[in-house]
This record gives C-alpha cells, structure tokens and sequence, in this order.
C-alpha cells in the first residue's frame, strides 16, 4: 500500500484501524498528543507525539513525508463536557481540524476520512437513519462533527479534496487478539462501565432512564464491533485511492439493543451478575439510534463480522479482564 497519516492513531477506533492498515502493508506515521490515547496502542507505526491544535507541529510532520492519504480520528468525545465546556470542545476539535486539512491541502496527501458521529443527526426523525437525514446536532460534541463535515465538503467543492466522512454509531467490543481495547478516563460508556462493575471495580452500574418508549423502557443503541469500524477505514480509502467520488457513511449494525438486553448479554457471557442500579435520564440520551447501514454495504462493500453483540461483550471482557 502506501504511506498513510494517522491522526489519532494510539486512541481506541484509531488503532485498531492502525493494526488493520499495517496488516494489508500500508505504512503508517501516527501523530497522536497521547492525552487519551497510549503509545504502545501504535505499535508498528512510526509514532509522532504532537498536538494537532499546534499548527507548527502539523505541517513539520508534512514536510518530512508526502502522505497519499490522511485519517483523522483525534478529537474530545465527552458529550455531556462538550456542553458543560463547549469552548473547549470548539477549540480542540475544530483547531486540529483546521490545521491537519490544511497541512493535507499543503502537502498534496489526495484523500480524507473523518471519524463522524451518528450525534451528527440530532433526535431522529426517522429509524433506521438514514445518511440524508438532516443534521440537527443537539450537543456541541455533535456540532463540531457536523461543522467538519461541512468544511470538507467547501474544500472538496473549492479545493479539490477528496474526502469520506464515517459516522459512527456506538462503538464498542476489542481486538480479538487483546492487543487494543477501549480505555476512556473518565468511562462512559455502557459497555465497559458495565464490565467494571461486572469485575467489582466499580460499586455497580447506573441505568440511565427505566422510561424510554422503547420495548423495556431503557434506551436502544446499535453497537458496532471496532475491529468491523476499522475494516470501514480500509474500504473507505481503497475506495478513494481508487480514484472513486467523496461520500459520506454510516456505519452501524441497524439492529438496536436496550440497556436492559446489553446487561442480560453480558450477564450470561460472563456468568456472573451485574449490580445495577436504575437512574432518571441522562440529559440530551434519545430514546432509540438506528443506523441504515445500506449505503455503507453497497458502496464500500463493507461487511459485519464481529457485530453480534456476544462477540461485541466477550472481546470487551476479554480485553478488560487483563487490562
Ligand atoms: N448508559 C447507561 N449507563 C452508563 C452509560 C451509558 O445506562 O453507565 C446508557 C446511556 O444512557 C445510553 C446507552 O447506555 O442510553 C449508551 O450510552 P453510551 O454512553 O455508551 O453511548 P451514547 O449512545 O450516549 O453515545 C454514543 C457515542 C457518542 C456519540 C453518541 C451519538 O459514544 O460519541 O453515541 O449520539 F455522540
């Protein structure tokens, strides 16, 4: 293959679509600040510490390399801080945007994927959701993704640039060989928020809203297997190395999960039981998210394989277990 940026690249989604990228021979350069990400997560790949917010910083990566292609995955992903502190959500997701396009522009690197977000989309209008839906992000997390996502579409339009644009659903589950896993501080996610109670290191597991208009009254999720995201990363640039237009994907399972069926799952995966405790609603939690994955399939002839939701728990607790 070639040689590829990787922006991001020691975090969660990010390296294991590092692992992935190096297994089909690509070689890979990871410019990662290290502030939530690990450097052995990169291993394999030259690893540049640097903070994308320093636009010096950026372009000295450029100028010792000329990339064919450029990830971005390196972004703040707290949605309720994005709204108790949106200055810094704004200041850190849209300034290392601004510079890593730029210097990609610069650099002459001809293609783009953006780590997106279903939070894109706002409170559903339709489910599944489709990629045309409108985007109506209600949080400042959810913002900054969409603002991306329009500031590549005026630099494909003015500039040239050719981008894809994958907005994840719930991302979740581990590196089946236990090599990578997901490490947030703070957690949270249900999935491993609920593996750590499982494992007594955390007093128990807060549901977050008993009264959802949903089927057991807990909110549904499409959990996607990372290792299944990052197969989406090596499809989406084969698809723009191949000279094939900008676009834009979900990428989702289409199949929902309630808070109440994840724990059932992972009760029975790991024989043990899960102390819990029902909580009010988290603030801005909509009660069902969906992807159509239609479009992903057809297009990028991207295929679920670690998805189901057992193998999505038992990677996760295989991964945490030894963590
Ligand atoms: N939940 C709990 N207890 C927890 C954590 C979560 O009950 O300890 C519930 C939440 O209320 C929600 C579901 O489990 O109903 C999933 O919550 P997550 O925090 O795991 O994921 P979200 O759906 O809130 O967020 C995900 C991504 C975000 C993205 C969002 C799109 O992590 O980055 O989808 O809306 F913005």
């Amino acid at each position: 293959m070639t040689d590829i940026l990787i922006a991001g690249g020691a975090g969660y989604i990010g390296s294991h679509t590092v692992k992935a990228l190096l297994r089909r021979g690509a070689r890979v350069v990871v410019l990662d600040d290290l502030s939530s990400g690990r450097a052995e997560f990169a291993r394999g790949a030259e690893l540049v510490v640097g903070d994308l917010t320093d636009r010096a910083a950026v372009e000295a990566v450029f100028r010792r390399r000329r990339f064919e292609a450029v990830l971005h995955f390196a972004s703040l992903i707290q949605v309720g801080e994005s709204t108790a502190d949106p200055r810094k959500y704004y200041a850190r997701n849209l300034v290392s945007s601004l510079n890593l396009l730029g210097a990609t522009l610069d650099g002459g690197a001809g293609s783009f994927i953006f780590s997106s977000s279903a939070a894109v989309y706002g409170v559903p209008r339709e489910i599944p959701i489709p990629e045309d839906h409108p985007l109506e992000p209600y949080n400042p997390y959810g913002r900054t993704k969409a603002v991306v996502e329009r500031m590549l579409a005026d630099y494909g339009r003015a500039y040239g640039l050719r981008y894809v644009s994958l907005r994840y659903f719930n991302a979740a589950g581990a590196d089946p060989e236990g090599d990578l896993g997901e490490v947030h501080d703070p957690e949270t996610h249900l999935i491993p928020n609920l593996i750590l109670a499982l494992l007594g290191r955390r007093e128990s597991l807060d549901v977050f809203g008993t009264d959802f208009p949903t089927p057991d009254g807990t909110a549904v999720r499409d959990y996607i297997h990372v290792v299944d995201l990052a197969s989406a990363h090596v499809l989406a640039l084969e698809h723009l190395l191949a000279g094939r237009p900008s676009d834009v994907f979900n990428l989702g399972t289409q199949r929902g999960h309630s808070v109440r069926e994840v724990i059932a799952e992972a009760e029975a995966v790991t024989g043990r039981k899960a102390p819990v405790r029902d909580r009010p609603r988290r603030e801005g939690d909509v009660p069902v998210l969906l992807a159509s994955k239609a479009k992903a399939e057809r297009v990028l002839g991207w295929r679920l394989e670690h998805s189901d939701l057992q193998t999505i728990l038992r990677t996760a607790w295989d991964w945490h277990r030894k963590a």
